[in-house]
């Protein structure tokens, strides 16, 4: 066959930082593809706005039809983030029959459960390595490295721009707001960044991370869920008194007949290892019955190290493309509901 066309869906941190990638690294990756990765349209709503350099601009449309409608394009990439139009655009090029790749978890902790339904009736890969934990292959590892096993808890910081505002915090004595500007333009944060402070993206991921981890099929509104917005400089000071950090955490555990999914800062002993992840990094711990402990570490956000994960997604689905496999990856998510602990018997 010829190229693998791509149509990406944004052109923003992450949509930008995925075209440099494909620029930057085309032979390499046409290698390990076994075809060309071609860049078809690009879907953005301002055509007037400054882009990467590597965004052609005969790429650009404002038109969603011209991506998940052209029937020569056989990835759609969504980085354009929310819940309505991304929602749309997603269920038309699955059921198009095209594979998809996105970082949006808002959308997957909303509607992960039902896409993976429909890209596997439609036999076609939907991934979202993007999606947690930025660069880290914590999706991989779950869906592959752990597919023999059983994962019996997890805990982890999975919000880069509240592990960098807590961080900026405690150690350069600032405010809530101004370290959150700070996250903003470093293009950490999410476009509505009281996601982030609010401890709802964290919430996203643990849905998804909770999808493949325990099979559940659980909306973010189930979850127990505080952010960090009513934490105060004189809190690290007092933690730091008694020997503790303080970290936005997710956590899950399976407790067999049920599981349980919170997100809250905690209190963390300064000696351990979460507790020394700092600025925009993500660690997520995972305890597998059989493997024990298994901890992924790095960047949780932020252009590139986001497109890693996006790019990697997109070598997946091409190479299930070329070898005519389409419809593998989706098909080891394997969903087998289990309720969810009430959030009264949950303790913090
Ligand atoms: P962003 O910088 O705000 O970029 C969003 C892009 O989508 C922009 O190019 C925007 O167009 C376009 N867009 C948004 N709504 C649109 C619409 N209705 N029609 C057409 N185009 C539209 O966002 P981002 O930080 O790249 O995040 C994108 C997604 O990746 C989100 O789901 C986010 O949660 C996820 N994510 C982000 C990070 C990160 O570090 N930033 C990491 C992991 C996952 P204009 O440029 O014309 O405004
Ligand atoms: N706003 C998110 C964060 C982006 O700060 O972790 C990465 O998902």
């Amino acid at each position: 066959r010829g190229s693998i066309r791509l149509g990406l869906l944004g052109c923003g941190t992450v949509g930008g930082g995925v075209l440099e990638l494909c620029a930057a690294n085309a032979r390499w990756l046409e290698g390990r593809v076994g075809a060309p990765l071609e860049v078809r349209r690009v879907l953005v709503r301002d055509p007037a706005k400054e882009r990467v350099a590597a965004c052609d601009p005969r790429w650009i449309t404002t038109r969603p039809e011209d991506v998940v409608d052209d029937p020569e394009i056989d990835v759609v990439v969504e980085v354009m983030g929310g819940e309505g139009a991304a929602l749309e655009l997603v269920e038309r090029a699955i059921s198009a029959g095209k594979g998809v790749v996105t970082a949006n978890k808002l959308l997957l902790a909303k509607h992960g459960p039902r896409l993976v339904d429909l890209a596997i009736a439609r036999g076609t890969d939907l991934a979202f390595e993007g999606a947690v934990g930025g660069g880290i292959p914590i999706i991989r590892t779950l869906r592959e490295a752990f597919a023999s096993d059983w994962v019996e808890r997890l805990a982890g910081i999975v919000n880069g721009t509240c592990n960098y505002v807590l961080g900026r915090m405690r150690e350069g004595g600032l405010g809530l707001d101004a370290a959150v500007r700070e996250a903003q333009a470093k293009g950490y944060a999410e476009a509505d960044p009281s996601l982030d402070t609010g401890g709802h993206d964290a919430a996203h991921k643990l849905c998804v991370l909770a999808m493949l981890a325990f099979g559940a099929r659980v909306p973010a509104s189930a979850l127990h869920v505080e952010g960090i917005e009513g934490i105060e400089e004189r809190d690290h000071r007092y933690a730091e008194r008694f020997g503790y950090v303080i970290k936005h955490l997710a956590i899950g555990r399976d407790f067999g007949d049920a599981i349980e999914l919170r997100v809250h800062p905690t209190l963390i002993p300064k000696t351990s290892v979460l507790a020394n992840v700092s600025g925009v990094l993500n660690a997520i711990l995972l305890e597998g019955r059989a493997l024990g402990p298994c901890m992924l570490y790095g960047r949780g956000a932020g252009d590139l190290p986001t497109a890693v994960s996006v790019v990697s997604d997109i070598l997946d689905v091409g190479r299930s493309i070329v070898a005519g496999a389409s419809g593998l990856l989706t098909r080891g998510i394997a969903m087998e509901p289990r309720p969810l602990k009430p959030q009264e018997d949950i303790e913090t």
